[in-house]
């Protein structure tokens, strides 16, 4: 086997395409503890209570529920939303992500004066303030894509975000068709779509589907957390309504799996996260293996990197060692990911360009 060093600096060179990135799921360790030890210091929370979950990097699904039940505590009023957005985007740049489609949760806290509207200028302006990297989509207009080249300087690196709003699964219908009507409206900032995420264990597709429906009448993509937990009659419905892209996809039977194929659903793969929440054995037994021999459409994502401590060049080394694929294998998988987005035809064609550019990472 070649030497893990070089495979992994290939990894981190390769360019990339992040499609299931959960913005508060990717904050720094280092940025949530010196929140938390700040607001110990305020006597808002006890920060030795705290710090030992925020460094267990272990974790099952349930706890990493509790986990965001707390971030939301430490991470939730403007300043803090805007700062964890500048540095999570900052993190997918440096190791060349190209692309990014980071999905958050828009949230009420009247006791911060947050609204969900809020909510989204902060994670906006977290976007505008990236100063380290060139944010091609900056401030979001399509002239500015167009025009766009990815620098040769290599301290420069270059990444072009969308956003994607989540609905969570505690919500009602209509917290749900309110999230949806403000993907509509910040459409023209860079909104590119609609995810159902949140606690597998926790409400019903019935009260999630009007919102999901509406989305899709309007044109805006969804892809949906499906298959976290063993729910046959959910993953029917999810099947029945035919998302845009499925995140995950662990317990699915054979017949979901030719349900899926037909029309190609193309799948967020989080190799790290399914394997730290136990929703696969082992990575080497993950669903990859097999979607991965009939071709499927796969993209190779990180869901929460902060709280997974992976990123996404290690879900790529992952994938390369466990599964043995070649450079070229790898650099296809890279590439073939550009279909998947839900960014318009002009982005799709920039990334298209990159990749085609990019022929000196295949290596062998
Ligand atoms: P946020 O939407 O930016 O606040 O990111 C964190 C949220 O993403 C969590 O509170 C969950 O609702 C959702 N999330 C993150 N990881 C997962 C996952 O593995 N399954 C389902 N939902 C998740
Ligand atoms: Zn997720």
């Amino acid at each position: 086997m070649e030497d893990s060093r070089e495979l992994k600096a290939w990894c981190l060179a390769l360019p990339k395409i992040e499609l299931h990135a959960h913005l508060n799921g990717s904050i720094r360790n280092s940025t949530l503890l010196e929140l938390a030890r700040d607001l110990g210091e305020k006597g808002i929370i006890v920060f030795e209570d705290v710090a030992h979950i925020i460094t267990n990097s272990g974790r099952s699904l349930s706890e990493c529920f509790m986990l965001f039940d707390l971030f939301h505590v430490i991470a939730t009023d403007h300043d803090t939303v805007t700062r964890i957005t500048k540095e999570v985007v900052e993190d997918f740049a440096s190791e060349n992500v190209v692309y990014l489609e980071l999905r958050t949760t828009p949230k009420n806290n009247e006791s911060k004066g947050m609204t969900k509207r809020s909510y989204m200028k902060a994670v906006l302006d977290g976007l505008n303030a990236v100063d380290a990297v060139e944010l091609v989509s900056s401030p979001f207009g399509k002239q500015c894509l167009k025009t766009a080249k990815f620098s040769k300087d290599q301290d420069r690196k270059n990444i072009c975000v969308r956003l994607i709003l989540s609905i969570d699964r505690r919500e009602t219908t209509a917290a749900a068709m309110e999230t949806v009507d403000l993907a509509i409206e910040l459409r023209d900032l860079g909104v590119v779509g609609i995810d159902l995420s949140g606690n597998p264990l926790v409400g019903n597709w019935s009260t999630f589907l009007p919102a999901l429906t509406y989305a899709r009448e309007n044109g805006l993509p969804v892809t949906i957390h499906c298959g976290e937990v063993h729910n046959k009659e959910e993953v029917n419905a999810i099947l029945d309504f035919c998302p845009d892209r499925i995140g995950h996809a662990c317990f699915l039977d054979e017949e979901d799996w030719s349900r899926l194929r037909s029309p190609q659903i193309p799948i967020e793969i989080c190799l790290t996260s399914n394997h730290k929440t136990n929703c696969v054995p082992s990575i080497k037994d993950h669903h990859f293996v097999d979607l991965y021999s009939i071709n499927h459409p796969m993209i190779l994502c990180t869901d929460d990197p902060g709280l997974f401590s992976s990123s996404v060049s290690n879900e790529y080394y992952l994938a390369a060692t466990t599964f043995e694929l070649s450079r070229s294998e790898m650099y296809r998988l890279a590439q073939t990911a550009t279909e998947s987005v839900f960014a318009d035809d002009a982005v799709k064609c920039f990334l298209r360009e990159i990749f085609e550019d990019g022929k000196i990472y295949q290596g062998t």
